[in-house]
């Protein structure tokens, strides 16, 4: 089995309006690819809850601070499609920069105070551009509920603030973080470690326990 895979916002509706005029619940679950089971368990519980599941593929330019970690953003679509096609999920929304921003995009969306403190420190920018995607996304997909991982727990409370102060009418699931088995959070990035930096990665988690 393979899982349609679309690209264009209308293209989308369409199906998600079909979906919706059956009363089907749509679940989406948002993704820069490059997948690992954490987001696996994502499209699980997605399919656990929804009638349809949606999976939002896009390296979105607008949440890297730095063009030479954009670049290398590692991208694997033909492989992500067959590991979500595993799960079932009904569609991949894969849209280009331009489809979701396209020329004269010119709003800004930004969370204050929950983003302002870690990561937001030290990538300035970063989560005005999750937010201003997030957003994006459940436009698009008109999802009844959105499924993100626990792992990155700063951008959790950043896109439940905006849901809540936006009234955006889609239900947040937070869902616990997957580790390999010396207790690393699993995340596309880990492909980027050294061997040296992946040897004593695990530590983090170790300390904290
Ligand atoms: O967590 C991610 O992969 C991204 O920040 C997200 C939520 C898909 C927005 O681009």
């Amino acid at each position: 089995m393979t899982v349609v895979i679309l690209r264009r916002v209308a293209d989308l509706r369409t199906m998600v309006r079909g979906w919706k005029a059956a009363g089907q619940t749509v679940g989406v679950v948002p993704t820069m690819g490059a997948l690992h089971e954490g987001h696996l368990s994502l499209a699980r519980a997605a399919k656990a809850g929804c009638d349809r599941v949606i999976v939002t593929i896009f390296v979105n330019p607008k949440q890297f601070n730095n063009p030479a970690d954009l670049e290398k953003y590692p991208r694997t679509e033909d492989r992500d499609a067959a590991l979500l096609a595993t799960v079932g999920v009904d569609v991949i929304f894969a849209p280009s920069p331009d489809e979701v921003y396209p020329p004269g995009f010119a709003t800004t969306v930004s969370v204050s105070g929950v983003s302002a403190p870690l990561e937001g420190a030290h990538r300035p920018g970063h989560f005005d551009g999750v937010a201003a995607v997030v957003a994006k996304l459940f436009g698009m997909t008109m999802a009844d509920r959105a499924y993100f991982g626990e792992k990155d727990w700063q951008q959790l409370q950043v896109v439940q603030r905006l849901v809540a102060d936006l009234n955006l009418p889609v239900e947040i699931v937070g869902c616990e973080t997957v580790r390999e088995a010396d207790g690393l959070a699993m995340s596309s990035r880990n492909a980027r470690l050294s061997e040296g930096g992946r040897a004593i990665a695990p530590a983090l988690h170790r300390e904290m326990q």
